[in-house]
């Protein structure tokens, strides 16, 4: 987590760095700050909350250099003091991402030199380690070069010196960072989205890489010091596309953007008339040919996306398939199959723990990869043998829509050539797949419509302190999904349960203060939920039920029913989760919460 963005220009860097960093909020937002190089001189300003706060203070600041940050409290509460940038003796100032883990040593070593430690952060240390090697007589470069050799840890960081205004260092390890590249101007950014005003053109750092960036141009090295190219890209994400327009938070905008996500996402699969296994990449026939058996690897709400799929890796491939929450398994003494397709999903393909579970799983014996992700040019894809890249668009919203939906949509192009490939699909059961895929979209759109709907269903849930959520099947993981979507936004307390269950101990809770929220769609399990429904009603629970084209419920007293507009087979759970992810933005509109921005949350966890 954090966001950090520099910049070296002819023309006045402060705003752009504080509009990089308005963009990168999403990173993190507990406290942001910035340092610039005027005559000789660092100046520093930083402030506890949102980068609104620190483009207050920073109205009459101005350079041509400078360094910024937003940030997500690892070591140290979100305070000024621990705001960063750091600095060493007004003479180094420094903005990290990630996490250094022998910083405790080069605490004490640094203190016995002399340095006077200001902040709790492991970051601090990375500033006084720079400026001991500076103050020696190493150029700005060959100081952060050997800082680094001797940290241990995750990095992302950018460099300035006070009596050098013409240099930025900046370098990474573990976190992401790129350099964005103008006509006599530089930049360095954790994302794209942060430099779409100033310039499309990016290069993206490599592991252990370490760059000098001046007006005119820039230098890499890797991580032996050896001079190197890195290639440049030209991003294809526009300025519009990170801005809000008419929506009144990026949730909103990003549940609403979700057909046109979807018709992305499958797109060139949508338009042949057969699914083939190089969507996947060039290898995929090949390692799909081998497996037996896949296992899924993912945090939050791609975690959810991981378990729907194995509802139908297992019905319509016949290939067994295990879930796991990458945080569990990068621990868990396993036992590896080299039959088996290690699947990774991940919105931003940076999630900490997911990386770690899939370099796991390598050095445990898989050899089948495939990453599910949004980010191109995130570690997670670079990673991977195979790879599926969603075309969601970037999502700024902490919650996690449309990425899901997408991550859904690729899942089942998985299953379907995994099945395709076990002989498991006739060429009439490929062609309704596809008919029903080239139709998501605007069913999508149906499920939308239904907005003023919920949101007046939402009205009844702001006083509630906590919340039921029943499915079963398929639909069990869309009912964890909406939960996690409620808790992540309204702060409601909600927790989800296969409606099997429900006796086994949850019905204890059920009275007329515990709404309870049933994802019932018309399949095979729908009787066996009504019966669950009926054990709800009994207790005197209030039921809030999603159902679709021929459920046959009717809305009595204590029973409320949202028609959804058809059934869409094994598609359902995306339509289902569309409705859910509604009802918690409503919900948290109603209760005032920070939607796009939830207290203590972050959108991408790069550390443990
Ligand atoms: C964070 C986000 C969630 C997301 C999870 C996994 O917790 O707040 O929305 O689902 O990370 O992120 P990933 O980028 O790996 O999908």
């Amino acid at each position: 987590m954090c966001g950090i963005v520099g910049a070296i220009a002819q023309r006045n860097v402060v705003p752009i760095l504080l509009q990089g960093l308005q963009r990168l909020e999403y990173r993190g937002y507990d406290s942001a700050g910035l340092v610039v190089v005027n005559n000789q001189q660092l100046q520093r300003e930083r402030s506890t909350g949102r980068v609104a706060k620190l483009s207050a203070i920073s109205a009459n600041i101005s350079s041509h250099l400078g360094i910024a940050h937003t940030r997500w409290a690892t070591h140290g509460v979100p305070s000024e003091r621990n705001a960063h940038p750091h600095m060493s003796n007004n003479l180094i100032a420094v903005v990290h991402n990630g996490i250094i883990e022998n910083y405790e040593a080069m605490r004490t070593r640094l203190t016995a030199q002399g340095y006077v430690f200001t902040s709790d952060t492991d970051s601090e240390v990375i500033a006084h380690l720079i400026h001991s090697h500076y103050a020696r007589g190493n150029s700005l470069l060959v100081a952060t070069q050997t800082a680094l050799s001797e940290l241990v840890g995750a990095y992302a960081i950018g460099v300035v010196a006070a009596d050098n205004a013409d240099q930025l260092i900046c370098a990474r390890k573990g976190s992401p960072l790129l350099l964005g590249v103008g006509i006599e101007e530089n930049f360095i950014a954790s994302d794209v989205s942060a430099l779409l005003a100033v310039t499309k053109n990016v290069v993206y750092l490599e592991e252990g890489d370490v760059a000098e960036i001046s007006l005119h141009g820039y230098r890499i090295f890797n991580a032996r010091g050896e001079a190197v190219e890195r290639p440049l890209h030209v991003s294809e994400l526009s300025n519009e596309s990170v801005e809000l327009g008419e929506y009144r938070h990026y949730m909103q905008k990003e549940i609403h953007e979700q057909p046109q996500a979807l018709a992305d996402t499958l797109e060139g699969v949508c338009n042949s008339q057969s699914l083939i296994p190089g969507i996947f990449g060039a290898e995929a026939a090949a390692s799909f040919a081998q497996v037996k058996s896949i296992l899924i690897l993912a945090c939050g709400t791609s975690h959810h996306a991981g378990l729907v799929a194995r509802y139908w890796l297992e019905e319509i491939a016949g290939i067994p398939c295990n879930v796991e929450i990458a945080s569990e398994y990068r621990y868990r003494v396993s036992v590896a199959n080299p039959d088996t397709l290690v699947v990774t999903i991940s919105q931003s393909g940076e999630t900490a723990d997911t990386l770690a579970a899939l370099n796991h799983a390598k050095e445990t014996g898989h050899v089948h990869t495939l990453s599910i992700c949004n980010v191109p040019e995130s570690a997670l894809v670079r990673l991977s043998k195979l790879r599926f890249l969603t075309r969601a668009g970037p999502e700024i919203g902490v919650a996690s829509t449309k990425a899901f939906t997408t991550q859904l949509a690729a899942l089942f192009l998985l299953t379907l050539l995994l099945a395709k490939q076990r002989g498991r699909l006739s060429v009439q059961q490929e062609q309704g797949h596809l008919h029903a895929l080239r139709h998501l979209p605007s069913a999508a759109q149906a499920v939308l419509n239904l907005e003023p709907e919920i949101a007046k269903l939402a009205e009844r849930f702001a006083d509630k302190r906590h919340a039921l959520f029943l499915g079963r099947g398929l639909h069990y993981p869309i009912a964890l999904e909406g939960a996690l979507k409620l808790k992540e936004i309204s702060y409601i307390h909600a927790e989800a349960y296969p409606a099997g269950e429900l006796k086994h101990g949850p019905l204890a809770l059920v009275d007329k203060d515990m709404p309870v929220i049933a994802v019932a769609p018309n399949d095979a399990l729908l009787e066996k939920l009504k019966s669950n429904l009926q054990e709800v009603r009994a207790r005197g629970g209030e039921l809030y039920v999603f159902a679709d084209a021929g459920t046959r419920l009717q809305p009595s007293d204590g029973v409320h029913i949202m028609q959804m507009p058809e059934h869409a087979g094994y598609l359902s759970p995306i339509l289902h989760t569309i409705a859910l992810q509604l009802l918690a933005y409503y919900v948290a509109l109603k209760k005032g919460t920070d939607v796009d921005k939830p207290r203590n949350l972050a959108k991408s966890v790069t550390v443990e």
